[in-house]
C-alpha cells in the first residue's frame, strides 16, 4: 500500500502499559487474546517479556468470524510449533468453557505446588491480555457470566486495570488492549485497522479500504479464506469486471451508487461490512499467505 505508514500507540495505551508491569509479578497465568481473523498480527512481538516464569494460554476469538478450512490450517500450524490454542467466540459463547476449564487446570498445578509447600490454596490469578478489540471484554464477561466490564466495538474503550472475581478458582485481571510501541509490520498495520484493532485517526479509511478491495480481488482462488469477489456485486450492485478490478474505480462506481458519489462514506461502508461479517467470513492470515 503506498499511503503514509499507519502508526498507532495512543498515551492511554503506553499508560496502561506501565501500570501493567506493577501487577505483573502477582499474575500466574497469561491469557493471551488473539483474533481469529489475524492471529499473528493480534500477536504481541513482546509477549515474551510479559510471560517470564507464568503459564500460557493463548486463546483465538472470534472463530465464528472465519471458515472451518481457516481454523484447522492455524490449528496445524500453531501444533507444529508445540503450541496449543483454545478457539472461541466470545460473543456467542462457544468455546468459553474451554477457555475456563484450561484456566482452571493451571490453577490446580500452582495450588499443587502450594500444598507441597505447606501453603493453602488460592484462586489462579490469569491476566487477560491482548490488542484492542480482539474480544477481551466480551470474553471476560462470559466467564464472569455477568457483565463485569465494558465492551464495544472500538479500538481503546477497556481502560483500567480491574481484579474480577470468576467463582472460587478464578481471579482474573481485565488489562486494557496493548499494542506494541511500533507497527513495524505494516502489512499487520493495515490487518489491525481493517478489524478496527487500532484507532481510526491512525489510517486513511480510503486507502484501508481499497487495500482490502485489493485484497478481495487478488484472492479468488483461496478457499479457506472464506473469500467470495461475488459478494460485492451481490451486495453493492457493483460486480468486478475489466474496469472495476482497479479498487479506485469499484469504490467509484458503488460510491456513485450508495452514497451520492462519496468515496470516504462508501470505504466506511465497506470496512463497516467487514467487521461485522455482512460480507461473510473472511480469514485475513492465512499460514501460507503470511509466509509463516
Ligand atoms: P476488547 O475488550 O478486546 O477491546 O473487545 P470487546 O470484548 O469489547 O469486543 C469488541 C466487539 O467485538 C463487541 O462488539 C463484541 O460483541 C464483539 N466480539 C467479541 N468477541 C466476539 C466473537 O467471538 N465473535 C464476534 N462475532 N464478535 C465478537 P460490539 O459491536 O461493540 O457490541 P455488540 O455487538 O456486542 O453489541
Amino acid at each position: 500500500m503506498s499511503s503514509p505508514p499507519i502508526h498507532w500507540y495512543p498515551g492511554h495505551i503506553a499508560k496502561s502499559e506501565r501500570q501493567l508491569k506493577h501487577h505483573l509479578d502477582k499474575i500466574d497465568l497469561i491469557i493471551e487474546v488473539r483474533d481469529a481473523r489475524i492471529p499473528l498480527a493480534t500477536g504481541h512481538p513482546h509477549i515474551n517479556r510479559w510471560l517470564k516464569g507464568k503459564q500460557h494460554l493463548l486463546v483465538i476469538n472470534r472463530c465464528d468470524m472465519v471458515t472451518t478450512a481457516a481454523r484447522e490450517a492455524w490449528e496445524r500450524w500453531f501444533r507444529a510449533r508445540g503450541q496449543r490454542a483454545v478457539w472461541c467466540d466470545a460473543k456467542a459463547g462457544a468455546g468459553v468453557k474451554r477457555v475456563q476449564q484450561t484456566a482452571i487446570r493451571a490453577g490446580n498445578q500452582l495450588n499443587e505446588r502450594r500444598r507441597n509447600r505447606k501453603m493453602r490454596p488460592r484462586p489462579v490469578r490469569a491476566l487477560a491480555l491482548g490488542f484492542p478489540n480482539v474480544g477481551k471484554s466480551t470474553l471476560i464477561n462470559r466467564l464472569a457470566k455477568q457483565k463485569v466490564v465494558a465492551s464495544a466495538r472500538r479500538a481503546g474503550v477497556t481502560r483500567t486495570l480491574r481484579w474480577v472475581r470468576l467463582g472460587r478458582e478464578l481471579d482474573l485481571l481485565d488489562a486494557p488492549g496493548i499494542l506494541p510501541p511500533y507497527l513495524d509490520d505494516q502489512q499487520a498495520a493495515l490487518y489491525l485497522a481493517l478489524c478496527d484493532d487500532i484507532g481510526q485517526a491512525a489510517y486513511d479509511g480510503e486507502l484501508v479500504a481499497r487495500a482490502f478491495l485489493q485484497l478481495l480481488i487478488g484472492s479468488q482462488k483461496r478457499d479457506a479464506s472464506g473469500i467470495t469477489i461475488s459478494v460485492l456485486e451481490t451486495r453493492y450492485g457493483i460486480p468486478v469486471a475489466e474496469k472495476t478490478r482497479d479498487p479506485a474505480y469499484w469504490l467509484q462506481a458503488a460510491a456513485a451508487r450508495h452514497t451520492s458519489g462519496n468515496t470516504t462514506r462508501m470505504a466506511q461502508r465497506l470496512l463497516d461490512d467487514f467487521r461485522k461479517s455482512a460480507l461473510g467470513s473472511i480469514a485475513l492470515e492465512l499460514p501460507e499467505l503470511r509466509g509463516a
